[in-house]
């Protein structure tokens, strides 16, 4: 079966092609970082309008690549939230239109979802014995799900393919928001995440003690990242914008107190719940830190942990393909009715 998925929740036009769920024949990824970077963050009306200008384009590169074509396509999964509202309803028009036109089932996809089914494609990295190997097996339920994005931070049990529980969630900034928000107050540009990365090896991570916030059992498997961020404000202010060794030390700082929360919160939730099983989803995921302690982390609690490859954690329409594809099986088809729903819950 080959579905043709398509994901612009945010400033990627995506398309792929995924057989039989899990192998991606295709998964072109066309991204606006350019159009944003002068404006420090993702302007949603360029978004909208630049998913208009590509998304053709980027469909028919999806299908070449697959070396397909539409009349052997057998249905469309698209994302219909959560997300910005133009962009969303940009990919969900196209992947109507396509529907309707050839006759194939449509299915909408919650992009919070399809992040972990990021995992579920072959070719993810394991702490298994070799570090890279391609699995033919889908992990095992429960699975315990850290989900950091840029507009999300959840702790998600997944019971069975669709059975959700929601342990926690960030009551203020995602993690990935907190990562472009001190990066674009250090001047050192957007999106964030992936600078701070590369400046954090640099530095030294107990130069500076950040607050890990929220850490008392009273708050549950809940994230908060502001005060962190406002911690690095208030350091600057004191001690003024650093530069070399110094701007180096801060931002290794600030990564692992971010890392730290995440990953304390996760091994206990797995702790709690039993689980045996974690999967880390979405664009934080990339991050090289967090990625080396959480495995770290699970290994010394003789816990599982399954990472998708960096290309894979970051926006991309094979997840989307192939949360479609089980939500299919699940004959959870939709109909043309189907709109963009901004703040959808997973
Ligand atoms: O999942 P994603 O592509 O889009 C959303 O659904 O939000 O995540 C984007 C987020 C951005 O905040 C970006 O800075 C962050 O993921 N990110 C990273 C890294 N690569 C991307 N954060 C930390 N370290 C990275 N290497
Ligand atoms: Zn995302």
């Amino acid at each position: 079966m080959k579905l043709l998925a398509i994901e612009t929740s945010c400033d990627e036009t995506s398309a792929a092609v995924v057989k039989n769920g899990t192998e991606i024949l295709s998964n072109i990824i066309s991204s606006q970082i350019e159009f944003h970077r002068k404006y420090g963050g993702v302007v949603p009306e360029v978004a909208s309008r630049k998913h208009i200008e590509v998304i053709a384009l980027v469909v028919k590169e999806a299908l070449e690549n697959a070396k397909t074509d539409f009349k052997h396509i057998d249905a469309v999964a698209v994302t219909y939230g959560p997300g910005l509202v133009g962009s969303l309803l940009v990919g969900l028009c196209y992947a109507k239109a396509l529907a309707y036109s050839l006759k194939k089932p449509l299915v909408g996809v919650n992009h919070i979802e399809g992040h972990i089914y990021a995992n579920f494609l072959k070719s993810q990295i394991t702490n298994s014995k070799s570090q890279t190997n391609h699995k033919s097996q889908i992990p095992n339920f429960p699975l315990l799900n850290l989900v950091v994005s840029g507009g999300h931070t959840n702790l998600i049990l997944m019971k069975d393919h669709g059975v959700y529980e929601t342990l926690g969630r960030t009551r203020d900034d995602a993690a990935g928001e907190a990562f472009d928000k001190v990066a674009r107050f250090l001047g050192l540009g957007f999106p964030g995440g992936p600078i701070i990365d590369e400046t954090a090896k640099r530095g030294n991570p107990h130069a500076i003690e950040f607050p890990r916030a929220m850490m008392g059992e009273e708050y549950g498997y809940d994230f908060s990242f502001s005060g962190v961020k406002t911690a690095v404000v208030y350091h600057v202010k004191k001690k003024g914008l650093p530069s070399g060794k110094a701007l180096d030390d801060l931002v290794a700082s600030f990564q692992s107190a971010v890392v730290d929360m995440l990953v304390i919160k996760t091994i206990k939730a797995a702790k709690d719940k039993k689980v045996k099983a974690l999967a880390l989803a979405g664009g934080v995921s990339a991050n090289s830190e967090l990625r080396r302690r959480l495995k770290e982390s699970a290994e010394k609690e003789g816990l599982e942990v399954i990472i998708p490859p960096v290309e894979l954690c970051t926006d991309n329409a094979a997840m989307i393909g192939c949360a479609g594809y089980y939500r299919l099986k699940r004959k959870e088809q939709s109909d043309l009715s189907l709109t963009a729903v901004s703040n959808l819950k997973i």
